[in-house]
Formats: structure tokens, sequence, C-alpha cells
């Protein structure tokens, strides 16, 4: 594991961008897992910036997001389709076509969760993971259980997500309590992985997640067994 640690949220992001946009390079038609929340935002604006100056190409790129909400079709402004669009799939030239967001609207959510493992495993896998980090040690929205779920599956958010994430809606009553997120599988299988996180309220469970023991109650502390995984955290 590489433990990168910045002191500032915009160096987090322009590192995290250039890994990417590295990827990118190296192999044009890479698959890559993206992530929502705050913590992306600035990568995701960097990499704007260098597709904009020519340097970097995304027309052959495949991207799956990790996670969706429940109920929230793509055209709900707080659904995580609509927020990759918004902060960085109408900014480059990817083919929207080639890029996959769990459906959280699907009739049959579980069918939904296969399809979408099938699918990444059909796509070869992923060649780079971006990923942020909840406070509870959650990736994607594979929150703390008893064990570690493989596959891609609907699961009840925990409180602390539902109120973590309420600072995007109106209140916290209107955040979805249930989501889809990608596995264990699909995340832990991906060539490479990038988790960035920020501020100082993420060190804790940074720490336990990285430096303690392997528990499904800390889903990040998983990666530990990942054999390519880069972590880059600004304290600020
Ligand atoms: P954040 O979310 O980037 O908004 O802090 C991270 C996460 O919940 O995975």
């Amino acid at each position: 594991m590489k433990f990168i640690t910045v002191d500032s949220y915009d160096k987090m992001s322009r590192q995290a961008a250039n890994i990417i946009s590295a990827q990118v390079i190296i192999k044009p038609d890479s698959v890559l897992g993206l992530a929502t929340g705050s913590t992306p935002i600035g990568a995701y604006k960097q990499l704007i910036k260098w597709y904009e100056k020519g340097d970097i190409d995304f027309s052959r790129v495949t991207s799956v997001n990790l996670d969706e909400y429940v109920g929230l079709d793509g055209h709900d402004e707080q659904s995580y389709r609509y927020f990759m669009n918004k902060n960085f799939f109408e900014h480059i030239n990817i083919d929207l076509d080639n890029t996959y967001v769990p459906n959280g609207c699907a009739v049959d959510l579980q069918g939904e969760g296969k399809a979408y493992d099938e699918h990444i495993r059909q796509l070869g896998g992923i060649d780079l993971q971006l990923l942020g980090i909840g406070h509870d040690g959650h990736i994607g929205f594979n929150e703390p259980d008893d064990y570690f779920i493989k596959s891609t599956h609907v699961v009840d958010l925990h409180e602390s997500t539902v109120k973590a994430n309420a600072r995007f809606f109106a209140s916290e009553d209107e955040v979805p309590k249930r989501a889809i997120t990608m596995g264990m599988v699909s995340i832990m299988q991906a060539k490479k992985i990038l988790l960035i996180a920020s501020g100082k309220e993420k060190r804790e469970i940074l720490e336990k997640s990285f430096y303690g023991p392997i528990t499904p109650r800390i889903p990040a502390s998983i990666l530990q067994l990942h054999h390519d995984i880069t972590v880059i955290y600004s304290e600020n």
C-alpha cells in the first residue's frame, strides 16, 4: 500500500487526477470505476481542465460507478447518475453509452445487481477504481456489517451515512434510506485502487481501516488485502 499525505484538498485532487490521467494515457480503453461525494469533485474538475487542454482523451473509456440511491432515477438532481453527468461526463468526450451507474429504479433490484456484476466481468473488470471513504468506513455503500458482501446488492444505509449525506438534501427526511452498491468482489478485483480522503475527521477511520484489523465492521479494512492500492489523504 502507498499512503500519501498532502496538505491541501487541491493537492490531493491534482495527484488523484494525475493517476487517473496516467491510467487513461497508458490504456485509452480503460474501465474506470468512479465514485461520487464531495471528495472526488476536485479531481474531476482537474481532469476536465486537462481534457479541455487536449491532454486526455476519454473517447474509448468505459466507466462503472459504485452506487446509486434506490428510488431515484437519473433525472433526479440527487441521483448519482445526475451527479456524474453534471460534475464530469458532460464536460469530457466520454461516450455516455459507455458510462454505467446501477439503476436504483430497477423493478428487480437483485437482478440489477447480478447484471451489473456480470457486465463488469464482461468488460474484463475494472482497471482503476476510485474510492472515497465514509466516516463509518464504508466504501461505495458497503456499510459495516457482520460479513463482507461480495456482489452488487441493496443496502439499508446506516443512520450516520444518512446524516452525513443530508447536506446534499433539503432535509434529512429526504435522504433515501436504501441504495444499491457494488460489492466487494468487483472492488477487490480492480487492478488498481485509488482511495482519496480529506479532512481531519477522516483521519481516525483511515487509521482504523489501513492499520487495524481487517473486519467487516470497518468495510474499507478489506482494502489492506489489495495488491495495488494508493491512498491520498489531505488533512485540510
Ligand atoms: P464524501 O463521501 O466524499 O462526501 O466524504 C465519501 C463516502 O461516503 O464514500
